[in-house]
Formats: structure tokens, sequence, C-alpha cells
């Protein structure tokens, strides 16, 4: 089947069989298609769309593309999260210990930050020595040893997707959803899970900002996964102020480790939530607790008790990172960093966050990429403890950029102040939990 047939058929709006899928699929990975004919294909895509049948077709070449990893003799139901992406995002650092503390084991595939999101990858390398290149059988040994694990994506695995997501980005084709369930399912469903929760995030600082988008594409996402015989379940969670109290690599490795230390600030405090109720539906849809309100009861007492933090520093020692951090958190913040503060100019309430605005000024201090091969620097970030709703000052901080220079401070300190926007009358107040999809 030659490349341009199939982009032709796509191109006048045909239905493409599975074999015209498998082809282009198979095409991706041996690179007997080339860039454009891909491209080319995706844009067609794009305009046309794809029909149900199409896109289900898409999600099994692209999975089958690669290894689907088989944990099958691991004697626990086997479970993770997504997220859709975000600033400040840093659950699954409280997550797999908690929900592997529970008796779930959490084989988690991370990927970096791009753009104005970040990426537990990034966050997990700000821990002195930690490695997240795991081999396929250094992640089954970490699992063993600690319950759960946290690497990057192996070559292996749906390798049609690297491909085809930076050929996406280059082309504008990313925020189409039939391709980006086919790009994320078909990540997810090679970790051979029976349980997966998939956090959508929406709002100022999220890929989909409408509500209506983030729930088209959690159903999608959840019907995608129900096919393939995982137990899905989609939180639809808002990303319309920052999530918790530190946006950065180390300083949210920090706030984790804090959280898992019980030494919740209050500003932290919807990062607890938020992992909170993610772990708990994962207990739940692996039926190790019958209801949503005894998982939660399970998950705090794991945090309480120390059990979930004992499990965070065996796997730090497990991937190679230094566990003292979990003793002394302050460590992995970097003593020659300058922390400069953003002030209000008005008094009032906090009434909206240009939260994709925070995201892109850390990617400007280096904390992100803009191209993925970009290098991060670990130790830059942000912090506030203004929220919506918050009522402000003139001259309050409304956070406190931490950074390398004066210079660095001055390119984002206007941009970091307009995304507060502060009006006279108190506004309602937005939820942070807006929506389950199951
Ligand atoms: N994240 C992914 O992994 N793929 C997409 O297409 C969009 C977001």
């Amino acid at each position: 089947m030659r490349p341009q047939e199939i982009i032709a058929k796509k191109r006048d709006g045909g239905e493409l069989t599975d074999e015209e899928i498998g082809a282009f699929v198979d095409g991706v990975c041996d690179k007997s298609w080339a860039d454009y004919q891909i491209s080319a294909l995706v844009m067609a895509m794009f305009i046309r769309r794809l029909s149900e049948s199409e896109g289900e077709h898409l999600v099994r070449s692209m999975l089958y593309s690669g290894e689907v990893l088989d944990f099958s003799d691991i004697d626990k139901p086997k479970a993770d999260k997504h997220s859709t992406g975000g600033v400040g995002d840093k659950t699954s650092l409280i997550i797999a210990p908690v929900v592997a503390a529970c008796g779930v084991a959490v084989p988690m595939i991370s990927g970096r930050g791009l753009g104005h999101t970040g990426g537990t990858l990034d966050k997990l390398e700000s821990i002195p020595g930690y490695n997240v290149k795991l081999s396929a059988n250094e992640f089954r040994n970490v699992i063993d040893k600690c319950g759960f694990a946290m690497a990057g994506q192996t070559a292996d695995i749906a390798p049609a997707d690297k491909k085809l997501y930076a050929l996406r980005d280059a082309t504008a084709t990313v925020p189409y959803i039939p391709l980006i369930v086919a790009s994320i399912m078909s990540k997810k469903l090679a970790e051979g899970l029976d349980a997966l929760v998939l956090d959508v995030k929406t709002g100022s600082g999220a890929f989909m900002a409408e509500l209506s988008d983030a729930r088209e594409l959690a159903k999608a996402m959840v019907k995608t996964g129900e096919r393939f015989g995982v137990k899905t379940q989609a939180v639809i969670s808002s990303m319309d102020q920052p999530l918790g109290k530190y946006v950065g690599n180390a300083v949210e490795v920090y706030e984790c480790i804090k959280i898992l230390r019980s030494e919740i600030e209050p500003a932290a405090m919807p990062t607890w939530k938020l992992s909170l109720e993610l772990s708990a539906r994962m207990l739940v849809l692996t039926g190790i607790e019958k209801s949503l309100e005894s998982a939660k009861t399970a998950c705090t007492a794991k945090l309480e008790s120390g059990e979930a933090l004992e499990l965070f520093r065996r796997n730090i020692e497990c991937q190679g990172g230094d566990p003292s951090v979990c003793d002394d958190p302050e460590k992995l913040l970097d003593g020659s960093i300058h922390k400069f503060d953003i002030l209000a100019e008005s008094n009032g309430f906090v009434s909206a966050i240009d939260t994709l605005a925070i995201g892109n000024a850390m990617c400007e201090l280096g904390g992100g990429r803009t191209k993925a091969d970009d290098k991060v620097d670990h130790a830059v970030g942000f912090t506030s403890d203004v929220k919506i709703g918050s009522e402000i000052r003139f001259g309050d901080p409304v956070g406190t950029v931490l950074c390398r220079d004066k210079v660095q401070f001055d390119s984002v300190e206007n941009k970091l102040r307009s995304a507060y926007t502060i009006s006279r009358d108190k506004p309602v107040q937005v939820g942070l939990i807006l929506e389950v999809i199951s």
C-alpha cells in the first residue's frame, strides 16, 4: 500500500481501513514513510476527522507498534494515573507512594515538561542522583522492591507516538481529540494496567482551556480504556490557578516531600486534596477499597503513619537518588538562588490567574522547555500563597520568583504581576474537582 494512496483517500474524506491505518503506523516505525508523508496524513486526519472505528484502530496500531508490559505475575492489582498537564501539577509524586502503600503496584511511565506544563521526570531529576532512565528489567525490579517505579518511556513503548507527536507539534495538528487519545492511551495501555485514573485539566493553564473540550477528551479516553479492558475513570480538575504552592522542579518535589511528611502548608492543601481524590479512585477501581470514603481514609492513614514517605525513600534509593531529602527536604533547595517578590499594585480580591503566563514565565527562567532537547534549570521556580478569592492590598506580595539574578527577574516581573487580576468584588470560588467521568 503506497503512502500516497492512503493520504489521498483521507484527503478526499474517505474512511481508512484497519490495514491502511496499520500500514501508516508501520511506516512511521520502520521509517518507510517520509516525515512529509506522515505530516500530510496527520493533517488530512485533522481536517477530514476520524470515525470512531478509525480512532480505535489508530490506538490499537500505535499500542502494538511496541512492547506491552506484562506484570501479570505481580500478585497485586496494577494501576496508574495520567494527567493531561498543568502548572504546579505534581500529584504523581504523592499518588505513587500512597497508592503503593495501600497494596497496588504502580508502574508509572511519565513524561518531561514541554511548553508551559511541567513534567514528572524533570521534577524527579532534581533529587540528586535520581535515575529515570530504567530498562524494562530495572523498572520491574524497582516495582518489586517498593511497589512503584517512575521512569521515562523506553524506545520500545508505543514507538510510533514519539515521531508522530514531534511532527504534530511542528505542524499544528496536536489539538484534535482522536489524535490526543491515540497518543496518550497507546502509552498508558502499554503499561499492563488493571486500572487507570485520568486527571484531565481545564482552565487558564490547561491544554484544554474549555470545560466542554476537557469533558469530550475525558469521555473519549475513558471509552478507549474500557474498550481495551482497563477500568478507566477521569476526573476533570481546575487549572485556573497553579496547583499548590510551588511551581518549578526542585520546589515541587520539596512541596511533595513536605506533604508526605504531613507538614502541609495551607497553600499546598489543594495538591494533597487532588492527590487524595485520584489515589482513592485508583483504590476503588482496583477493588482494594469498596467506597471512595473508605479509600480516602486508607490513603490518609498511609500518609499520617509515614508509610507512604518510607516507600518514597525506598524508591529514591532503588532509583539511585539521595534518600536523605526525605529527612531534610530543604536539601533540595539551591542556596545560591535569589528571591524577588512580585508586589500587588492595587487593593482588592484576586479574581483570575493567568496560569499559562505563569507556566511560560517559568519556561523563560529555564525551569521548562520550549524544545524537547532544552536543558532544564531545576532550581528556579515560583511560589505563591495567593489563590483566586484571596484578599490583597497594594504592596503585598502575590508571589516570589526564585531565579539566578535580577536580570532574570526583570524579564518576568511584569508578566507575573499581570497574571494576577485584582478586582474590587470578591469572586465566586472555583472548585478544584469539577467533574468525574466514568
Ligand atoms: N500529551 C500526549 O502525550 N499526547 C498528546 O497528543 C497531547 C498531550
